[in-house]
Order: structure tokens, then sequence, then C-alpha cells
């Protein structure tokens, strides 16, 4: 989303941008913004910035961030002042009474920022320090506390580790991450339909909600028979694109092996199968290990997590680990504060992170997820794309 600089004529330029636009205090404001944001592509400085610094805020995006666009709005323009904002790399320059050039101006520069982006194609390989790990999380029974842990594990890893990260609601049909999270859907899934076999960068960004800092979503659609439309080409797509984006992309999913759970699936780094501690959802557990090893999924990148572990009606850990035959990479108690926290709409590791709950999924992160050396890690690079493939 466009970044526009200066209080000074901003309910005047801000339209002329198009579309919503984010509003920066001061220059400084904006480089932030613009670090923290690996898809911005424009930033528009108003009259108020002063000149010099402005010049110097476009040479260093020049240098750093070149697919960034800079257009200068400015009381008075003539030539000195062009040559000067040309050398320093900003794109245009236009007064800043002139709403109509402003738009021409960014229509200009979205093209080139498109054309430079797009040179490297969706499939190029991610810019440094950006090779993101898609991390599926899935129960075959509903209600396990798969949305609930996608989310809380995002929020987890975006403010403890400082990573960027992406939620992806795949649950197309009945997705309730925007709920859960009092986010409003005015863009989702559905929104990269016409995109659909040249997905780039900047169309994959310009789908995402920012929720917080370093943390985006990628909503459900909320229409209902959208979710048929999307194919599951279009996810394979969208996370290939989302992983150059993001250091992690969790999918959230529904609870079936949908053709669109198993080619998350076979774009992960990781899957994580949530159970709760009774017999329905560890029979459920026990079968999607089965049908995983059949689709020839490597063990290695599975974490078998057990929701409300100490919940009093459950089952022990023994009990759990000697049903479905495997071990539990982590627990993560039961307590009310969680539907209060999904009710409330913000999750339980962004208020109160020092909660039971926010703790067992930070460690789970830290243990299964970013530790240097973890077991999945070894196999990171082999778990996508395979089984399904080679069964067919
Ligand atoms: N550790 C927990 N302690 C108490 N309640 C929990 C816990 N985890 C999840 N819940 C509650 O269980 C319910 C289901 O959680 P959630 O929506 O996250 O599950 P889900 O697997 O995404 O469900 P669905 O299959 O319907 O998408 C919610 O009311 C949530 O608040
Ligand atoms: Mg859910």
């Amino acid at each position: 989303m466009p970044i526009l600089c200066g209080q000074a004529a901003a309910g005047v330029l801000a339209p002329s941008i198009g579309g919503q636009v984010r509003e920066a205090g001061t220059l400084q404001d904006a480089a932030r913004m613009v670090e923290e944001d690996p898809a911005e592509t424009l930033v528009v400085i108003g009259p108020d910035a002063p000149i010099g610094d402005a010049l110097a805020f476009a040479s260093t995006l020049r240098l750093h961030r070149p697919a960034v666009g800079v257009i200068l709005a400015r009381d008075q323009v003539d030539v000195a002042l062009l040559t000067h904002a040309l050398r320093a790399g900003v794109r245009e320059v236009v007064p800043a009474d002139d709403p109509m050039a402003l738009a021409a101006a960014c229509q200009r520069s979205g093209e080139v920022s498109r054309r430079l982006i797009g040179a490297a194609g969706p499939d190029a390989p991610a810019p440094p320090g950006r090779d993101g790990q898609v991390v599926t999380v899935f129960a075959a029974k509903g209600g396990c506390g798969k949305t609930t842990f996608a989310i809380n594990l995002g929020v987890a890893l975006a403010r403890d580790a400082g990573l960027r990260v992406c939620v992806v609601d795949l649950d197309l049909a009945f997705g309730d991450v925007a709920i859960s999270v009092q986010l409003e859907p005015a863009r989702t899934v559905v929104d990269a339909l016409p995109m659909a076999g040249h997905l780039d960068r900047t169309g994959a960004s310009s789908l995402l909600t920012r929720y917080r800092p370093n943390l985006d979503v990628l909503l459900a659609p909320v229409t209902p028979g959208d979710a048929e439309k999307i194919p599951p080409s279009l996810v394979t797509e969208l996370l290939g694109v989302l992983r150059g984006l993001f250091d992690y992309v969790i999918v959230d999913t529904p609870a079936q092996f949908s053709e669109h759970v198993l080619t998350a699936m076979d774009a992960s780094a990781h899957h994580v199968l949530l159970t709760t501690p009774d017999v329905p959802a560890l029979k459920n557990l026990r079968i999607t290990l089965d049908m995983l090893d059949l689709l020839s999924y490597p063990r290695q990148i599975r974490s078998v997590v057990l929701n409300r572990a100490d919940s009093k009606v459950g089952l022990g850990l023994d009990d759990v680990e000697r049903v479905v035959r495997w071990p539990v990479a982590a627990h993560i108690p039961s307590s009310r504060d969680v539907p209060v926290s999904v009710n409330r709409g913000e999750p339980l590791a962004l208020s109160h992170p020092g909660h039971p709950v926010s703790q067992a999924i930070g460690k789970f992160a830290r243990l299964r997820l970013t530790a240097a050396g973890d077991p999945a890690a070894v196999s990171r690079s082999r778990g996508r794309a395979r089984g399904r493939r080679r069964m067919a």
C-alpha cells in the first residue's frame, strides 16, 4: 500500500495516489515503513518535507530498494529542482496542487516497479533474507484449535523472533481468521483469481491485510461459493510467491484432506498436526499420519501438537502417544482464556505473552521452527513438492 509522507496537502494528494494509502508523519517514519514492508513500491513525499532530506531519502532507496518509486509533490517545480531530484533517483516531480499529474505519475511509477519486480518473476529466488518456510497447520477433526494455533504462532514468530510472517486462511469456505483478529476482509484469496498464472510479488502483496508490524494475513473469501472458484494451482502459486516475501507463511486449514490442503502440504517445510486428547481426534490423527506416510511426505517435517493437553476429561500424554504411535512435540494447555481472547478478537500471544498457552506456542516456534539445527530443517529443502507427484 503506497506511503504518503507529510501532513500538508495530504487530503488533496491521497485520493490521487489511488486505493488505500498509509500516511507517514516524517521521512524517518516512511523509511521505517518501507523497511518493514518488502512489497512496498511507492512513496509520495508531500511539499512540507525539507527538500534536502527528501532527496537523501530517494537516493538511499534507489540503492537499497530500486523497485520502490519516489514521487515528489512540491509547491513549486523548476528546472533546478528537477535536475537535483532526477539525480537523486526521484521518479517524478509534480506540482502539489495538480492531482491529475500526481495520479498519472503514480500510475507510471507503478508500471516501472512492476517491470522491475516482474523481471525477477514469481519463481525467481527470494531476495536476500527471504526464503520463507511454509508451515501447514492441520487436523482432520474440526475444532482442535488450528486457527487459534496458527494465529498465535504467527504473532509469536513476528514478535519474539522479529521475523516477517504471513498467516494464510486456507479454510476457504468457513475461514475465521478475519473474525478471530477483527480484520475487515476487504481483500481475500478470491482477489487473486484475475492474477492466476502470472501472480507476482506486487500482486500477492496487494491481497494482504496488515495485522501487526511484521505480520500480514491473507484472508479467506467471504462470499458463499467463492471458495469453489479457487483452483489448487492458485494455492501453489500464492504460497510460492509469499515465500519470497516472508520468513514464515503459516497456513490455517479446514478439517478435511482437500486438494487445497494437500497442495499446501506439498509446498510446506513443516506439517503441524494438531489433536486434542479425546478418542475421535486421536483416531483422525492416526488416519492422517497413515495418509501422510502413504503419500510419502517426509516424517522429519511432521510435528504432532497436543492442544488442551491438561484438560481433565482427556487422556494423558502417554495414552496419546500410545494411540497415535507418534511422539508429541508440544503440549498446549487448556484455558478458558483462549475462547475469551477469540471472542475479544485479540490473540492471547498478543494480549498476554506470558500466559501458559502463549508460552507453549512460543516454545514450539523456538524449538521446532526457528532453532538452528532442528530436525525438520534438515529436510526442508527436500520437504517440498514431493510424495504425491511420485505417486501420481
Ligand atoms: N488451548 C485451548 N484451551 C481452551 N480452548 C481452546 C484452546 N484451543 C482452542 N480452544 C477453543 O476451541 C475452539 C476451536 O478452536 P479453533 O477455532 O482454533 O479450532 P479449529 O481447529 O480452527 O476449528 P475448525 O475446524 O472449526 O476450523 C475455539 O472456541 C477456541 O477458543
Ligand atoms: Mg479453524
